[in-house]
């Protein structure tokens, strides 16, 4: 059996599919190092019969519905007939679940939000400081979306890369959307089959192209 790991990111590439290797020692595994947004070139002379995609966690979520409808429609075509998809998707819940999910005790997800200002400070020469921005995450219920901001303590003016931005205070980055779907909504999209959890709080969605 071979797995081919795709990311974005050479270093977790590199350290997931290394993990994967040492825990599964008869899996032949082969790292990509690749946009997903784009059309991925498998490696020359590794067969692939009846594969199976799997997009896990609710990455499909970070795309808008019509871009995720994109990306769906690109794996059907990247698929050989009996290939499969199995993909994770974040349900519509109570937004309280939501709202607390995305505004954790432990300050993970504001951490990951604000990677974004350290990161343009460091890497787009920012001048500016990342503590005069705040996390702000909610679900917006009209849009079946959690979005996240980074909101402007008080009035300032930052620059990257050479750029200028002015922000008034309270005014926000918006930086990440997490769409939430229905079975059905999803569905909608495009399924054959679907599994909820007990309490359906999450969904995975099994694909198969005709
Ligand atoms: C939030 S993590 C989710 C990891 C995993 N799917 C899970 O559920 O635990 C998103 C992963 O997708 C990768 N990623 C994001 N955008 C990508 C892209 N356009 N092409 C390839 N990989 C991407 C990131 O580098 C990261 O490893």
């Amino acid at each position: 059996m071979r797995y081919l790991g795709v990311d974005i990111s050479r270093e977790f590439l590199r350290e997931s599919t290394r993990c994967l290797a040492d825990d599964y020692p008869w899996l032949e595994v082969h790292a990509i190092h690749a946009d997903f947004c784009q059309r991925v070139a498998l490696p020359p002379g590794v067969p692939c019969e009846r594969p199976v995609a799997f997009f896990p966690g609710s990455s499909i979520g970070n795309f808008a519905p019509w871009e995720a409808q994109d990306f769906l429609r690109g794996l059907h075509g990247l698929l050989p007939a009996g290939g499969g998809l199995l993909v994770g998707v974040d349900l519509i819940k109570d937004a309280r679940i939501l709202d607390a999910a995305y505004n954790d005790a432990a300050g993970l997800t504001a951490a990951f939000n604000r990677n974004l200002l350290l990161r343009m400070r460091d890497e787009f020469e920012g001048d500016l400081d990342p503590q005069r921005f705040m996390h702000r995450a909610f679900y917006n219920a009209a849009e079946s979306r959690v979005e996240m901001h980074l909101v402007s303590a008080d009035e300032q003016r930052i620059s990257v890369a050479g750029e200028q931005f002015h922000f008034s205070s309270g005014e926000t980055l918006h930086t990440e959307n997490s769409y939430k779907y229905s079975v059905a909504g999803f569905q909608t999209l495009a399924a054959h089959a679907a599994w909820t959890d007990r309490d359906a709080l999450f969904s995975l969605h099994y694909l198969e192209r005709a």
